[in-house]
């Protein structure tokens, strides 16, 4: 009786169950969701052109671009970013001698102690500190930029799907807004103190764009000259630094392991065909076989 009882219950949720997912299916199928701006217009990165050197099969650091991505980093991106995850020491990794290291420090302001008064000021930075917060809290933050908080930066290219590409066209990507898209979706028009950026989320991002035009940042001579999109590449290849320092070891270590493994299938080979002579009446020598 509680067998016919059990099997009865479990038919009838069964019934239930697939009854909800027929009538789902047809409803999606003959009313489906209305399209949004966001799926309509959204853009997926695609990166700079020719890619970034720190990808593809043979990457590598491009010492030279990361310190220019630190300088554009510097002088446009910490007013609003703070990167408190990387210290100005870590600098010595891509390519700042020791002098270099402690004056970059030296010429960032970190919150200190006054050692008069004994009271909280800001005080030069040294290479064992961490790269400073723009602003006191979230509440200042928000209060300087439309109400968003501009995020940390350190890991931000592993934060987002396809980050490095990301960033890059995130920086390159501001544009007027479609006519037809307003037109079309009058609540997704781009609001006062709002951006239109197809490759930002929301399609409406609350910064600036930060990249304004050739020559915002002075490079070193022979540097490529500073365009915007340069600019934006070196900032992206720098902050994919600070995402990930070891990327390129990793990478390396996966040759160096690859390699390894090669030659332990050649090897493990041989030595089956050694071990299996015998048995198969292989080229064992005549000498050998007789001995057994
Ligand atoms: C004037 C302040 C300001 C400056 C300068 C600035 N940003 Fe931003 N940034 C913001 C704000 C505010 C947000 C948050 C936007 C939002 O959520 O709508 C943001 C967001 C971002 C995001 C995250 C987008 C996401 O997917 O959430 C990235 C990446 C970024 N900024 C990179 C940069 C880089 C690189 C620079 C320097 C070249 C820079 N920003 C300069 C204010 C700024």
């Amino acid at each position: 009786m509680i067998r016919i009882f059990g099997i009865l219950t479990g038919l009838l949720f069964t019934v239930a169950v697939l009854w909800s997912f027929i009538v789902d299916t047809g409803a999606a199928i003959s009313e489906p969701a209305p399209e949004t701006a966001e799926e309509k217009y959204h853009l997926y990165p695609k990166g700079p052109e020719g890619g970034f050197a720190h990808e593809g099969l043979f990457a590598k650091w491009d010492t030279a671009q990361l310190q220019r991505g630190y300088q554009v980093y510097k002088e446009v991106c910490s007013a609003c970013h703070s990167l408190r995850l990387v210290a100005f020491r870590n600098l010595g990794e891509i390519g700042y001698d020791e002098g270099q290291v402690k004056a970059e420090a030296a010429s960032w302001q970190v919150p200190g102690v006054d050692p008069n008064t004994g009271e909280a000021t800001m005080v030069e930075g040294s290479p064992t500190d961490y790269f400073p917060k723009p602003y006191a809290n979230d509440i200042a933050a928000r209060a300087a930029n439309n109400n968003a908080i501009p995020p940390d930066l350190s890991l931000i290219t592993k934060a987002r799907h396809d980050g490095t590409n990301y960033v890059y066209d995130l920086l390159t990507g501001y544009r007027e807004q479609p006519a037809e898209l307003v037109e079309e979706f009058p609540e997704a028009k781009t609001a006062e103190g709002q951006y239109y950026n197809p490759f930002f989320h929301s399609l409406n991002i609350s910064m600036a764009p930060p990249l304004t035009g050739t020559g915002q940042v002075t490079y070193g001579e022979g540097n490529p000259e500073p365009t915007i999109e340069q600019m934006a590449e070196d900032v992206t290849a720098f902050l994919a630094w600070t995402a990930e320092p070891t990327l390129v070891k990793r990478r390396q270590t996966g040759w160096a392991f690859l390699l390894f493994l090669v030659f332990a299938t050649v090897l493990a080979y041989f030595s089956k065909k050694q071990v299996w002579a015998r048995a198969k009446g292989g080229d064992v020598g005549e000498a050998s076989v007789k001995e057994d």
